[in-house]
């Protein structure tokens, strides 16, 4: 990469190169050398992301703020679930912004960087533009590249945007995501992430934004309806794609997603891969039990099964933080876990009700999905304050005024595991890795 670079700039990389290695290995490799289909994943609170809170938050603070997300983030999947948002190119309406990992993709020629969110449940794909009112951010600037085309209302692409309309030919498009809405010029440029250039990538580009809900680089939704990165990129990435995401406990480091079969895992534990009519973005599991300890958990049935009708179930997701099953999995499970902790007091925070002010021994949790079992060790169960006197079970019931029945398998519970979907081989494998 270096080598291209005339020699002010190849002088400054260097000295960049040094200054980061001088800081010691503790901090993160912002800007990492680009390897194959791989690219860096942050979390928003890294300091590699420019989103980060300005003053650091307390721990109380950022899990309160966190789960307040998680609330909105849920009322939007089960209304996806629900049937009440039928967006291709977005996942449409009612969402909130809760995007807790970004990763860098370079748009246009010559390349812009964005650092944009990371939606496993989301096909949508866009960015703010030049002269959008509204947006807060870096806006990428189509007139810089020579490769940037907007798409006219013939398009096919067109058919599947939200209420499309045509000022003077041009397919525009608006949407609401959470509290805000946005206007976006259906357009296609050059993507490139980590080393792969992606031709002609389709992707909203944003002239007006209301509200405060957006992520404020762009979305980069990993669903695989039709207008979604995955099936923009049959070809080069064949719908695979992995992820680690590495523990906001260790804000310094970066995870992964590896885009592509090449160089997956291959000792990998796997589980099938459901599609819900209903709602065909979405990651579904069969998830048949949950274990504390050594013991099997006395959930009614109900609450886990997959059913394609109604879109009940368990999902994967990417985007909520703290896993919620719903209320009759959720209180066996904490009363489970409870009982192995034994005769401490329980106090509540937040959205969390079994939290402990003196040490505790907790027992693990697992996940069982038909064919693989996940084994959760404290890290992806636990929060800790800083200072270290209160614990809580990083867990909650799904909110109860939802009329859908979802459990959602969370990012802090997948922290420092690689997930890999193989969507043509109907396969989500789980195994533990470091994410570094
Ligand atoms: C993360 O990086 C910051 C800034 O360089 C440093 O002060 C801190 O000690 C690091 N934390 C960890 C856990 O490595
Ligand atoms: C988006 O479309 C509108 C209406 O055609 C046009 O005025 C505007 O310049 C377009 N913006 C971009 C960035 O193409
Ligand atoms: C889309 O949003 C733009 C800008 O806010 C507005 O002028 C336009 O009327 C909206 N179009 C539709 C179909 O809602
Ligand atoms: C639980 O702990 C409290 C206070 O330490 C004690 O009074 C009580 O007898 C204990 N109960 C059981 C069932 O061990
Ligand atoms: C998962 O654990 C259960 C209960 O301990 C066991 O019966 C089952 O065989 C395990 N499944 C797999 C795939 O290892």
């Amino acid at each position: 990469m270096t080598t291209s670079l005339p020699p002010p700039l190849l002088f400054l990389s260097l000295s960049l190169l040094f200054l980061s290695l001088a800081q010691g290995l503790n901090q993160p490799q912002c800007d990492a050398p680009q390897q194959g289909s791989t690219l860096q994943v942050f979390h928003i609170y890294s300091p590699c992301s420019p989103f980060r809170p300005r003053k650091p938050l307390s721990w109380e603070e950022s899990v309160l703020q966190m789960e307040s997300k998680d609330q909105a983030r849920l009322q939007y999947l089960a209304s996806l679930v629900a049937g009440k948002s039928v967006v291709p190119i977005a996942s449409g309406r009612q969402i909130m912004q809760s995007a807790t990992y970004i990763v860098k993709a370079k748009i246009g020629t010559p390349p812009q960087t964005m650092l944009m969110a990371m939606d496993t449940n989301n096909d949508a794909a866009w960015i703010p533009c030049t002269g959008c009112v509204g947006c807060s951010s870096a806006v990428f600037s189509p007139v810089k590249s020579t490769t940037f085309k907007p798409l006219g209302c013939q398009a096919a692409q067109c058919k599947q945007v939200p209420n499309p309309t045509c000022p003077g030919g041009a397919c525009s498009f608006n949407l609401t995501y959470g509290g805000s809405s946005i206007a976006a010029n259906l357009s296609q440029d050059t993507m490139t992430l980590s080393t792969d250039p992606v031709p002609r990538y389709t992707f909203g580009c944003i002239q007006k934004a209301t509200g405060s809900s957006l992520p404020p680089q762009g979305l980069l939704g990993l669903g695989r309806g039709p207008l979604s990165l995955l099936s923009q990129t049959q070809n080069l990435y064949k719908s695979t794609f992995s992820y680690c995401l590495p523990s906001f406990k260790t804000p310094n480091f970066s995870g992964s997603l590896r885009l592509g079969p090449i160089g997956q895992p291959k000792r990998i534990k796997y589980t099938q891969l459901l599609r819900n009519p209903r709602r065909s973005s979405l990651y579904y599991v069969n998830m048949v039990g949950i274990r504390v300890g050594r013991r099997i958990v006395d959930i009614p049935p109900n609450a886990l099964a997959f059913n394609p009708t109604t879109g009940a179930g368990t999902i994967f997701d990417s985007g909520t933080v703290f896993t919620r099953l719903v209320a009759p999995a959720y209180i066996a499970v904490r009363d489970a876990f409870r009982r192995r902790v034994g005769n401490v007091t329980v106090s509540a925070l937040g959205g969390f009700d079994t939290c402990y002010t003196t040490p505790i021994v907790a027992p693990t949790i697992t996940f069982m999905f038909k064919g693989m079992n996940v084994s959760l060790p404290p890290d992806n169960l636990l929060i800790h304050s800083s200072s270290g006197s209160t614990t809580c079970l990083a867990m909650a019931a799904a909110p109860d005024n939802v009329n859908s029945v979802l459990n959602v398998i969370a990012n802090m519970q997948q922290q420092n595991h690689r997930l890999l979907f193989d969507v043509p081989n109907s396969k989500l494998g789980v195994a533990r890795e470091r994410c570094t």
